[in-house]
Order: C-alpha cells, then sequence, then structure tokens
C-alpha cells in the first residue's frame, strides 16, 4: 500500500509575505489530514520562512529545483547542501525548466542523484508534448526519460515520478484518468526492469496537469495513480486543502 502523496508546485508565484499567508490559511487544516503526505513548494526565497511555519507540523517542504555542483562559480544556483535541513523534497526536471531552461535528460539525472546522494526526496517529472502525444508516441518519449532520468540511480526509495503531459499543464486540460493510469503504469514497467527487488511496487508515481478539486477524485480512484503534482490548484488554500482530503479518502 502506498501511501498518497499530493505536491504543490507554487512555481514562480508568491511574494515571501503571500507565501506566508498561504502557507498560514492551509495551517488551519491541512496537519489535520492524516493517510496522505502533504509538501508545499514555495520559491527559494521563501523556503526559509515557510518552512519555519510548518515546523512541528505533518506539512512537508519542497524547493522547485536544485542545482547539481555542491558549491562555487555558478552564479544564480542552489545547490543541496543549501537546502539540506531546509527541505524534504526537491523537484527536478519539470518540463518548465526542460521547455525554458533547456534542461537534458543528463541534467535532470544529474540534478536526482545530487540531491539523493545528499539525502533529499526527489520528485523526478517526466511528459510528453502535444506533438508527441497526437503521434501515439507518449509511452516511448516517457520511458526514454524515465530511463535517462533515473540512470545511475540505485536507491529508488527515496524518489518519486510524476508524470506530466506538457499540453496539459497550465492549460485547463487534464488527461483523462485512464490515459494518465496507463503511462503511469507503463512508467512502473519500466521502473520494475531497471530497478531490483520491490521498488518499483513502492514507488509513487504521481499524476500532474490541471488537477482541480473537480477531477482529481477520479484521477486518485485509478489503482496506478498515487497522488498529485498541483501547480495553479496549490495557489489557493482551500482546494489545495480539497485535493488533499480527496487523496487521503481515496484509500479510506
Ligand atoms: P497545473 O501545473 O496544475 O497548473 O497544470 C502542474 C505542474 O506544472 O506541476
Amino acid at each position: 500500500m502506498r501511501t498518497p502523496l499530493v505536491a504543490g508546485n507554487w512555481k514562480m508565484n508568491t511574494t515571501v509575505p503571500e507565501a506566508v499567508a498561504l502557507v498560514d490559511t492551509m495551517l488551519n487544516d491541512l496537519p489535520f489530514i492524516q493517510g496522505v503526505e502533504k509538501v508545499v513548494c514555495p520559491p527559494f526565497v521563501s523556503l526559509d520562512a515557510v518552512r519555519q511555519r510548518v515546523s512541528g507540523t505533518s506539512i512537508l517542504v519542497g524547493a522547485q529545483d536544485v542545482y547539481w555542483e555542491p558549491k562555487g562559480a555558478y552564479t544564480g544556483e542552489i545547490s543541496v547542501l543549501m537546502l539540506q535541513g531546509m527541505v524534504d523534497y526537491v523537484i527536478v526536471g519539470h518540463s518548465e525548466r526542460r521547455q525554458y531552461f533547456h534542461e537534458s535528460d543528463q541534467d535532470v539525472n544529474r540534478k536526482a542523484r545530487a540531491a539523493l546522494d545528499g539525502g533529499l526526496r526527489v520528485i523526478v517529472c517526466v511528459g510528453e508534448n502535444l506533438a508527441e502525444n497526437e503521434l501515439g508516441h507518449a509511452e516511448s518519449f516517457v520511458e526514454a526519460q524515465v530511463r535517462a532520468g533515473l540512470a545511475g540511480i540505485e536507491t529508488l526509495d527515496r524518489l518519486v515520478i510524476a508524470y506530466e503531459p506538457i499540453w496539459a499543464i497550465g492549460t485547463g486540460r487534464a488527461a483523462t484518468p485512464e490515459n494518465a493510469g496507463a503511462i503511469i503504469g507503463h512508467i512502473r514497467g519500466v521502473v520494475r526492469q531497471v530497478a531490483s527487488g520491490p521498488a518499483a511496487d513502492a514507488m509513487r508515481i504521481l499524476y500532474g496537469g490541471s488537477v482541480t478539486p473537480d477531477n482529481f477524485a477520479a484521477f486518485m480512484a485509478h489503482p496506478e495513480i498515487d497522488g498529485g503534482l498541483v501547480g495553479g490548484a496549490s495557489l489557493n488554500a482551500d482546494s489545495f486543502v480539497t485535493l488533499t482530503r480527496q487523496a487521503a479518502e481515496s484509500t479510506a
């Protein structure tokens, strides 16, 4: 039985005071929802403030990215060393990073390995674009991303995969639970091939892309889908709390 996970990716939204206000509103309900892992991923500059607010509660904190070198002349980058003690999770390979900042599968793999080596938990994002989807290449495209992203990683117990079709992110056009579940099942099969032992069955694989309180319960009802990586709907405390409740209820 895998514990569901709901992670809110705030992206480049919220000033520090806004981030604190958002998490403070969530604190009214979120800590009391059990049976689901809850992660908020504010921008770097708000991590410390948000971490202080949630400290002692069941809410976990994630960063939206990390660089693989521990320190040095990499202007603007943030290392694992800097995140240790501040976050529980880090997201790597989000499609916006791949698209706008030209991150390759190899970069994503370096980031994932550095974060895991540094003791963090990692959410590796994968997902095909519309053209690949329409050509019927979603499975093979995502499979290649998973194989490259996980290359050389031996222990998968701190790793989560998020399947986020690019055409569904921020568009209001979510995948269907059936299609997302089928791709996620395929991803689990790939993990089964690259990892020994029970890792694939224990791994949480999330869906992301226009998740809302109106569609999420149907995703959570699919046996392959273990949670959500949520963008827009995580910026509203009520909807994020509702999504978290739906995830908790899916296992009841
Ligand atoms: P969205 O974003 O929920 O706003 O579609 C999801 C994501 O990019 O993680």
